[in-house]
């Protein structure tokens, strides 16, 4: 029998750091061979993460550019994969989350009649504005997907609402299979950062921000609220691995540069990022990722949004939402660092979004799809 071509198409952080440890597991399937296509939306990022997880694109499309728009990285991303779909005929394209990249790589595979895997399937926020675009880009994956990825019940939910049912799986977040295989207790930070910290005296507060939707005012708040949260307690260091993005970039110059107790520091490889989070007292970001990956090693998030897709962690009482407004995040923040019982009320572990299995549970979901395994995985349950 002819071995399963299975294309896993991705460009940003993210969905390289999630993706990771999918491709590695089809890699290892003797029916199945694995092909990665990168569009290199991210392009430093991106290499970052291929690098930490030892992966080599088949097929880079390589189309990030400065202050890149919507419209140019979705449009570079569709006349890159015809060519690569056209040479590679691959029997199903994997796509994950929201990104524009996730996007064009679904409805470019629809245009081949490819059929298209969808992981982490099924978030929602229901405003299709927050997170801009993500909201919508899952919304249109949806209605092109042929296989769901659903990390969660509540995942499946949301589709069932909008009469998803067929080929819908609970796999858990593959987010939680990459975080172990790069947390380790006697972890040595490569990044001379890092080793400069003193974790025994100073609590860390690890932050990141880079949404669009945050850009302008929100941006400002958030950044303020964090200046005066680590000018206002003194055993505290703002740890701020800052993205790329030009936008992103000049607010935390402008607003973070050069305040007492903040580190702005360039993006950390993924390893680096996982360990210092597990040595972190705190994490207050925007990130959907870190939401995920925070809660699973016991730290508590406060959300610097006004909604999130992942409610799981939350209802379980690890993550709270403090808003994008100065007064309300400055009175979390100040609160958490402050009131032990109400930090300790939050800082517990908790897995609702996977138990490490999901690219085991993800691989055989196709397997089972093309007829090459009897049995229907079974769903992921916390
Ligand atoms: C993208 C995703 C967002 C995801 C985020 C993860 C879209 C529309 N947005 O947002 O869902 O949460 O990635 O980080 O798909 N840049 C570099 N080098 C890099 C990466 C970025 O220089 O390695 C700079 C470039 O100037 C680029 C800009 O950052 O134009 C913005 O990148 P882009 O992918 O357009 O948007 P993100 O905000 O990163
Ligand atoms: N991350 C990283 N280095 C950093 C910041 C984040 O490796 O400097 C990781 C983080 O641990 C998580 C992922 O990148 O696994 C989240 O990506 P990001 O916040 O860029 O995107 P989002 O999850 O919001 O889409």
């Amino acid at each position: 029998m002819d071995k399963l071509r299975i294309m896993s198409v991705f460009g940003t952080r993210p969905e390289a750091i999630k993706m990771a440890p999918l491709v590695r597991e089809l890699q290892s399937r003797e029916g199945i061979e694995s092909l990665c296509c990168v569009t290199a939306q991210h392009r430093q990022m991106l290499d970052s993460v291929m690098d930490v997880f030892g992966l080599k694109a088949d097929c880079d499309l390589n189309i990030m550019t400065p202050s890149q728009t919507l419209s140019t990285i979705t449009s570079k991303c569709l006349v890159g994969m015809d060519e690569v779909i056209e040479s590679k005929k691959p029997d199903m394209i994997l796509v994950h989350g929201d990104t524009s990249t996730t996007f064009a790589g679904a409805l470019s595979a629809f245009y081949h009649k490819v059929p298209v895997g969808h992981v982490e399937a099924g978030l929602r926020t229901y405003d299709k504005y927050s997170p801009y675009p993500e909201e919508m880009n899952r919304k249109l994956v949806t209605q092109i997907a042929d296989l769901f990825f659903c990390p969660t019940q509540n995942n499946r939910d949301n589709l069932a609402r909008e009469g998803v049912t067929e080929g819908v799986f609970v796999t858990g977040n593959t987010v939680i299979d990459a975080l172990k295989t790069t947390v380790r207790e006697d972890y040595v930070f490569s990044t001379g950062a890092l080793n400069e910290l003193d974790y025994e005296k100073r609590r860390i507060v690890l932050v990141t921000c880079h949404r669009r939707e945050n850009y302008g005012e929100p941006m400002r708040c958030i950044m303020t609220a964090l200046r005066d949260i680590a000018a206002q307690n003194e055993d505290v260091e703002l740890v701020y691995p800052v993205h790329l993005s030009p936008v992103v970039h000049e607010a935390a110059n402008k607003y973070l540069a050069g305040a007492p107790r903040v580190r702005l520091i360039d993006p950390l490889p993924a390893d680096e990022m996982h360990n210092l989070m597990a040595r972190a007292y705190l994490v207050m970001t925007d990130s959907g990722g870190l939401q995920e990956e925070a809660p699973a090693l016991g730290k508590p998030v406060l959300v610097l949004r006004r909604e999130t897709e992942r409610p799981e962690a939350v209802e379980a009482g690890t993550v709270a939402m403090a808003g994008v407004r100065y007064d309300d995040i400055l009175r979390m923040g100040n609160e958490l660092l402050r009131d032990r019982a109400a930090y300790e009320r939050m800082a517990h572990a908790v897995n609702p979004y996977g138990d490490g299995h999901a690219c085991r549970r993800i691989a055989d979901a196709i397997e089972w799809h093309f007829g090459r395994r009897t049995e229907k995985p079974a769903d992921f349950a916390p």
